[in-house]
């Protein structure tokens, strides 16, 4: 009352009791705000991370980070915390990870920050759980990620620069960063939160088509509230080129070569050192081997770069899975490019399904010893079940369900998908398009190499054959009057690395020639293969039984029933050429015999009790079984080089 008085207002005894109220309850929610904040960080925040002599500090005292990578996009959601658990119980002291632009903004100005993309949540999630937290918002992120997570709809520009100071990318960086950007900074750790430290791009060293783009980068996170420390990551190469003033230069390897060390030192001395991406086992491709990288060979490089007083990030630590259309290609140092697989497990020390392995034993002893306290004891090990096996009950051919897919576009040249119509004219990002054209001779079918990446060749819906990088010409047999030619093209995955990002438009990108002369006046379908479409398709009264031949491309289901708790499983497909699963409508990734991999990773909380429904779109045959198993094959192995 006395502050009312003070205020000299004439008010009402009722306004009074009002205004009384507004003050006692804004006093509350005030005070649990700062309780929250409190909450989070447990600790007193005078100065966060610091990089002033040659090892880091966090509250002017020495720190060592023990970092390891997992990616939010890369783990179902009701798995982060056991998968953060499982960091902390490993002796890790802060958690890594990238941010996926073309998850968070699947169309231009279309924002997604919620369920598996809520990084928030996630980051709320390792600061409660006493994890530290280094950002890396790229816009580029590399990762084995689609075109190294940049939006596909960038490319509908026929200029487009990627990671450069060209107004059509920094213009569509801003628009990211003003929405990613106010989402992290109250998180960092001058705020309470645990963000200690963020990496401006990734690897820019090795790309470095712009001196002007680090500056901008660095320029967009300051300008946006990030005020913790700042870094660059690059292997040793790229580190001549990779780093920008105002942040700290930190290396990525495998195996540790003293002279990178002492390059380090030279380039940037009495700083603290750290291998920001200690390369902890090695991604695999399509119609390669399995990479692994043996505890033996592993152990000791990471003893060494302790013993060197260095900081370490394990990459990864855990690497999850590709769900989806989401897994990059590799164009360096090979003829055509190669295609990732579909799981991530990355020979990590957690594996795919969160497992514990040798490494991760290992490194735990190991960690051990830089810490006062004893470590958390492990989290249990999860069940897994190898269900019995199911049986196709039902197929639908590829050209029964165009009439599920968007409006097909009219056009007299082809199109490619990312300049396709569709999603609200974002174009088409992943998955496959369909050209079809008519044609009225025989003759030879030629590429041009304008098709990205694999075609299936169908006369009047019979298949003659594949198109790719190597085998561009196609006999086309003899056939009375006009024919439809249709061309089923598969986008395998963009280039996530290397000096081609700017070439990665999908479908055909250029002319198909029949007897050296163009084809034209195509019909184009996308099959991005959404959840939308999925589950027209699932409606559809064109299912057809078993008892009739399938024709192929086709969709087919099978019902798998779970009769307890749904626990993790791994499907196997042996029967099978080619191909996607969905599980209950979710896109669980590609399939395809050549291998490494064998089996793909379906995650307990995809299942529900009772009938789930598995669906797959298959390219070419089916024994028509699907089996589950209880572990993992990831194929043929070969230690990394
Ligand atoms: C310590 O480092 C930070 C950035 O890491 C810098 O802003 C600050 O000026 C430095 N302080 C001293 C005393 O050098
Ligand atoms: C690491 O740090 C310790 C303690 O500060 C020091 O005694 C040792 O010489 C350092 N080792 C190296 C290789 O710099």
């Amino acid at each position: 009352m006395e502050i009312l008085s003070m205020l000299r207002l004439r008010l009402s005894l009722k306004q009074r009791y009002c205004l009384l109220l507004c003050f006692i309850v804004g006093s509350i929610l005030a005070y649990q705000f700062t309780r929250n904040r409190v909450d989070v960080g447990r600790m007193s925040r005078v100065e966060g991370l610091r990089a002033n002599s040659s090892q880091f500090t966090l509250e002017r005292k020495p720190f060592r980070i023990l970092g390891g990578s997992i990616h939010y996009f890369r783990v179902p959601r009701a798995y982060w915390e056991d998968r953060l658990l499982k960091m902390k119980a490993c002796g890790l002291n802060t958690l890594t990870t990238y941010v996926p632009w073309n998850l968070h903004e699947p169309e231009r100005g279309v924002f997604h920050f919620e369920d598996q993309l809520d990084l928030v949540a996630y980051l709320r999630l390792a600061a409660s759980l006493g994890l530290w937290v280094i950002l890396r918002p790229g816009p580029y992120i590399c990762a084995e990620w689609d075109l190294g997570g940049l939006p596909s709809w960038l490319l509908r520009d026929k200029n487009m620069k990627l990671r450069t100071t060209y107004p059509g990318f920094t213009d569509a960086v801003d628009s990211f960063f003003n929405h990613l950007i106010e989402k992290v900074v109250p998180l960092q750790y001058s705020k309470g939160g645990p963000i200690i430290a963020v990496q401006v791009e990734n690897e820019y060293g090795s790309y470095a088509k712009d001196e002007e783009y680090m500056p901008f980068i660095k320029e967009a996170v300051l300008s946006r509230g990030i005020s913790e420390l700042l870094l660059t990551s690059d292997n040793k190469e790229g580190l001549k080129r990779g780093g920008v003033k105002g942040a700290l230069e930190t290396i990525n390897f495998q195996k540790l070569n003293p002279n990178d060390i002492k390059y380090l030192d030279v380039i940037q001395p009495h700083k603290p050192k750290m291998v920001m991406e200690y390369w902890s086992g090695w991604f695999d491709l399509w119609g390669d081997l399995h990479h692994v990288y043996t505890a033996e060979d592993m152990i000791p490089v990471v003893t060494e770069i302790l013993k060197l007083n260095m900081s370490i990030n394990l990459y990864m630590f855990h690497g999850g899975t590709n769900f989806g259309f989401m897994s990059g290609a590799l164009a360096v140092g090979m003829p055509a490019p190669k295609a990732m697989v579909t799981s991530y497990d990355y020979d990590a020390p957690l594996s795919e399904a969160g497992d514990y392995t040798t490494k991760y034993h290992l490194l735990r002893n190991l960690f051990s010893h830089y810490h006062a306290q004893p470590l958390p004891e492990l989290p249990s090990h999860q069940e897994r079940r190898a269900y019995q096996p199911v049986v196709i009950q039902q197929h639908l051919s590829l050209w029964v369900s165009l009439p599920f897919t968007d409006k097909p576009l009219k056009s007299e040249r082809p199109v490619n998908m990312e300049n396709l119509p569709v999603n609200n004219n974002n174009g088409q990002s992943y998955g496959y398009t369909l050209y079809e054209t008519t044609i009225s001779s025989k003759g030879t079918l030629n590429s041009k190499n304008n098709i990205r990446d694999r075609a299936l060749v169908f006369v009047d819906k019979h298949f003659l054959g594949v198109l790719d990088y190597k085998t561009q010409e196609l006999a086309l047999p003899d056939g009375k009057g006009k024919r439809t030619l249709s061309l089923l093209v598969e986008n395998c995955g963009r280039v996530n690395y290397g000096k081609t990002l700017d070439e990665q438009r999908k479908g055909l990108v250029g002319d198909i020639e029949l007897n050296k002369l163009p084809l034209h006046d195509f019909i184009i379908r996308s099959l991005d293969m959404k959840p939308g479409f999925v589950n027209r398709l699932e409606s559809s009264s064109h299912w057809m039984s078993v008892r009739q031949r399938p024709s192929f491309p086709a969709f087919f289901q099978a019902t798998l029933y779970v009769n307890s708790f749904p626990k993790d499983t791994f499907i196997k497909l042996p029967g099978w050429s080619k191909g996607v699963v969905f599980i209950n409508g979710k896109n669980l990734g590609r399939y395809w015999s050549i291998g490494p991999q064998q089996t793909l990773y379906v995650p307990g909380p995809l299942l529900h009790r009772g009938d789930n429904q598995v669906m797959v779109f298959e390219e070419q045959e089916t024994d028509g079984k699907i089996l589950f198993s209880s572990s993992p094959d990831y194929g043929m192995t070969v230690d990394v080089q």
